[in-house]
């Protein structure tokens, strides 16, 4: 579980003040696929950085499974990255020069805790279920848009994270390639019972969303559950 209290976010552009977040308190269950949305700059970017652990704000407080993960050190926050968390963002931050085999193996290779062979395995089994261990050997380069954003996601998921960040990740895929991502979430979700939280601000997304919490302002402008989901 995930608690957010009172959360803020101030940016100094010379003596302008930009309140990013302004006041934001939110509860996340484990488990939940969640939906942020709300208009270009309503804060959204911001809030996903703070939760994972990317940058920090002015003032509030974040525990996940009750730890205080504002006040760990630049190592523990390292360590609990790795570990605990996965990101995926709009541009897919693929390693150019290395493989998708190569970039998938990336953040398992980084753990003290798994053998070469283990990474091995977790690497091949995770190109399966997306459909890509064919083209292990290529660079990223050599894949569609919609096919280096799948890597990017089995890269995030290849030390089963807890939670899985996303920003954006359709934003730069045609509506086919967005909706095989959306469905590689849900299942993700369904089957390994992930928290995922997402950024978008495409409406149909909602769709898959078990609940949305919209932004407004650096403001949480409302929260609903979507029953339909899934
Ligand atoms: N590094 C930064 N420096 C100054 N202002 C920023 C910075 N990052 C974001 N902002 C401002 O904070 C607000 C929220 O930005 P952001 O979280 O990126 O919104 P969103 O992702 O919803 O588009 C915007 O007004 C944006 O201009
Ligand atoms: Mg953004």
């Amino acid at each position: 579980m995930i608690e957010i209290n009172d959360l803020q976010r101030i940016y100094h552009m010379g003596t302008v003040e930009v309140r990013a977040l302004d006041g934001i308190t939110l509860t996340i269950e484990k488990g939940e696929f969640l939906g942020i949305m709300g208009a270009s700059g309503s804060g959204k970017t911001t809030l996903l950085h703070m939760v994972g652990l990317l940058d920090l704000p002015t003032s509030g407080r974040i525990t996940i499974d009750g730890l205080d993960v504002l006040r760990l050190t630049d190592y523990e926050k390292t360590m609990f990255r790795l570990y605990k968390l996965g990101y995926v963002f709009q541009d897919y931050a693929l390693v150019p020069d290395l493989t998708v085999m190569e970039n998938v193996a990336l953040p398992a290779m980084l753990r003290k805790d798994r053998s070469e062979e283990q990474v091995k395995k977790d690497s091949f089994s995770i190109l399966q279920k997306i459909g890509l261990y064919d083209r292990r050997d290529h660079l990223p380069r050599e894949l569609s848009g919609g096919q280096q954003q799948r890597v990017s996601i089995a890269r995030a998921m290849v030390n089963k994270p807890d939670i899985l960040f996303a920003d954006e990740p359709c934003a730069n895929l045609d509506s086919e390639n967005s909706k095989m991502v959306l469905d590689l979430f849900h299942e993700i979700n369904e089957e390994m019972k992930q928290t995922i939280i997402m950024v978008s601000h495409e409406d149909w997304h909602k769709d898959y969303f078990h609940r949305i919490v919209r932004l407004r302002d650096g403001k949480i402008a409302s929260d609903e559950k979507n029953l339909s989901a899934g």
